[in-house]
């Protein structure tokens, strides 16, 4: 029978977090296998959906292992790496000591409002326990005209691709990441997550109804994964929590 010990409907954020810390020695490795490298091309997508840094900061929320952080340091951003998998921290400072990570939760961003250019989220936001909660907090920390860019699964646009992979691409990565070493049930929580998270128009709904503007997406991977844009188009920092 299938053991769903570690599949939370609810998204409890301790059960997430310490699934988190369980993975997070192999994290990085099992991601590069399971996108079969395509990871890369997408943090290099975030990074140009962000534009040209100008010394700005930019909070990277989730950030786990800082993998998506690094790349918004070498662009030139001043980029904070925020997660509450201590685990995955941990990791994340031994394999890139460079990114400054800071332990916190979503729901409860440590930072003063409008302290942000902007904020990123990469794969993590379908993780959250109350995403609106999230994005709200997102946006206090972000200060007026600044911007939000979430890299997340979705859905494929094409009937056929959509067909393949969800009848069988997804279905084959807990056993890829098992082959990794990886626990496999935490990779079935990754495969339902997706099959639950909204497609493309549903999260600009839920970014809109959080407070923020001008709403937009761009599908990669044939709309497997898509990158939303917001703009934080309220006049004075907040709003208030
Ligand atoms: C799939 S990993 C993504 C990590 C990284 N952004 C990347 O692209 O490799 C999702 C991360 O979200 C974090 N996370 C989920 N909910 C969170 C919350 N409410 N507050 C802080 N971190 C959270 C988890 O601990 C996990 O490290």
């Amino acid at each position: 029978m299938r053991d769903n010990r570690f599949v939370s409907k609810t998204k409890d954020p301790n059960v997430i977090s310490a699934m988190f810390d369980r993975v997070s020695s192999g994290y990085d490795r099992t991601n590069s296998l399971i996108s079969l490298g395509q990871v890369n091309i997408w943090r290099k997508r975030v990074v140009a959906a962000l534009g040209p840094a100008k010394r700005e900061w930019v909070l990277d929320f989730a950030a786990g292992t800082g993998a998506s952080t690094f790349p918004l340091l070498v662009k030139g951003w001043h980029a904070v790496a925020l997660d509450f998998s201590l685990g995955m921290l941990e990791q994340g400072k031994k394999e890139r000591p460079a990114v400054p990570f800071i332990a916190g939760d979503g729901a409860n961003l440590p930072f003063r409002d409008g302290v942000f250019s902007a904020v990123t989220v990469s794969f993590g936001l379908r993780n959250c326990q109350d995403t609106i909660r999230v994005l709200r907090e997102l946006l206090r920390v972000t200060r007026p005209g600044g911007r939000l860019i979430i890299c997340e699964f979705s859905r494929p646009t094409n009937e056929v691709w959509r067909g393949v992979y969800q009848a069988s691409i997804l279905k084959l990565l807990p056993k890829l990441a098992a082959l990794n070493g990886a626990e496999e049930n935490s990779y079935r929580y990754l495969v339902d997550s997706i099959a639950d998270w909204h497609d493309q128009p549903n999260l600009a709904r839920v970014i809109a109804e959080a407070g923020w503007g001008s709403v937009t997406w761009q599908n990669l991977a044939g709309g497997a994964v898509a990158i939303h844009r917001a703009v934080n188009l309220h006049q004075t920092e907040g709003p208030s929590k």
